[in-house]
This record gives structure tokens, C-alpha cells and sequence, in this order.
């Protein structure tokens, strides 16, 4: 079974508890954490499944370590590998930018080569707009996650989300 080389930033430790459940879930030997912070573009290059966690800051912008890491990753060659993403962000609070950022990533991803898994039902948020819908708007590109305003489905969307990897990324 391959290894899937999971990528994340946090500012004020969501993403990486979520990071942490999600690794939990999969298997310590399935699944390797990398804080963004300090990686460079050959750590992606080791895997072919990859998954990107991110949360959206001030006002749709990219969290602080992925903002710092963004010139080299857009570097980075995806072609060949497959990349699911998790974004965290708040509905209620920042309806008009909500997980901005998870698009923001996977366009990037796109443009260069990546096969995009783990698309997202659009359905139990209020929110005004996304940048990380599908065209149609009826999926987000990855896994939302509001842990300030829906904490509790929390656990239920990383199940529902993570059978879904298992399967697209074949981990089964
Ligand atoms: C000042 C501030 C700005 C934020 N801006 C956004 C935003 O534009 N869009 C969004 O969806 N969430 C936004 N959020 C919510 C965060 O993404 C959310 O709290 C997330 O869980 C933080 O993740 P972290 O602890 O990994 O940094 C913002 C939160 C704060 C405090």
C-alpha cells in the first residue's frame, strides 16, 4: 500500500488536531504529518497520494506558514498524484470568504497535473460564497471542516470524507 504524505498549516491548532484525527483513522503506517512549515517541494515529490490541510485567514487569504510556503509550492509538479484537501473556516463569521483558501490550493493543484479526489457535498452550511465550490456548486473540492460553528458534525464529515478517500485513493 502506498504511503500518503498528508500536508498541513495551522495558526491556532485546528487544522492540526484535524490532521492528527484524520492519521488516526487511516493508520500511523498509512499516513505521514507534515507541518508546512519547514518542508520543501522534494517532500511532496516522495508521494503519489497526498493530502493538503488548510485553514482560510483574514478574509479569505491563505494561513500564515502556507502564505510563506506559497511561491515553492506552486512549484510543485502534481502530475501522476493524487490530492485530496481539508479546509477549515467559519461560516457564520466569514460567510462571504469561506474556505477560500481550499480553492486557492487546488487550482494550483490543477494547473499543475494533480487528479483532484474527496470532492465534498455541498449541503448543511450557510454561507454566502466559496472560491473552493465545484463549478456547479453542488460539491466543495475538499472536506469542510467549521469548528466554530459546527463542531460537533465534525467527526461525521471526516467518516463520510475519509471512506471516500479510502476508496478514490484505493487504501482500502
Ligand atoms: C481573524 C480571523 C480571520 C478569519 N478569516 C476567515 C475567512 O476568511 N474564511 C473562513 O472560512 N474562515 C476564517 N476564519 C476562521 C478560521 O479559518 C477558523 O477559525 C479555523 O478553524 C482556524 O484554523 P487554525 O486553528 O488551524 O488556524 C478566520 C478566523 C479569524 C480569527
Amino acid at each position: 500500500m502506498s504511503k500518503v504524505g498528508l500536508f498541513y498549516g495551522t495558526d491556532t491548532g485546528n487544522t492540526e488536531k484535524i490532521a492528527h484525527k484524520i492519521q488516526k483513522i487511516l493508520g500511523a503506517e498509512v499516513v505521514t504529518l507534515h507541518d508546512v512549515h519547514g518542508v520543501k517541494v522534494s517532500d511532496f515529490e516522495q508521494y503519489d497520494k497526498i493530502i493538503l490541510g488548510q485553514p482560510t485567514w483574514y478574509c479569505g487569504e491563505l494561513q500564515s506558514t502556507w502564505e510563506d510556503f506559497w511561491p515553492e509550492f506552486q512549484k510543485v509538479d502534481f502530475s501522476g498524484k493524487q490530492v485530496a484537501f481539508f479546509g477549515l473556516g467559519d461560516q457564520l463569521e466569514y460567510g462571504e470568504f469561506f474556505v477560500d483558501a481550499m480553492g486557492l490550493m487546488h487550482e494550483v493543484v490543477l494547473d499543475n497535473g494533480g487528479e483532484p479526489v474527496g470532492y465534498f457535498p455541498n449541503e448543511g452550511f450557510m454561507f454566502e460564497e466559496s472560491k473552493a465550490l465545484t463549478d456547479d456548486g453542488d460539491f466543495f473540492v475538499g472536506v469542510v471542516i467549521d469548528e466554530d460553528q459546527q463542531p460537533e458534525r465534525t467527526d461525521q464529515r471526516l467518516q463520510f470524507w475519509i471512506e471516500q478517500i479510502r476508496e478514490e485513493m484505493d487504501l482500502l
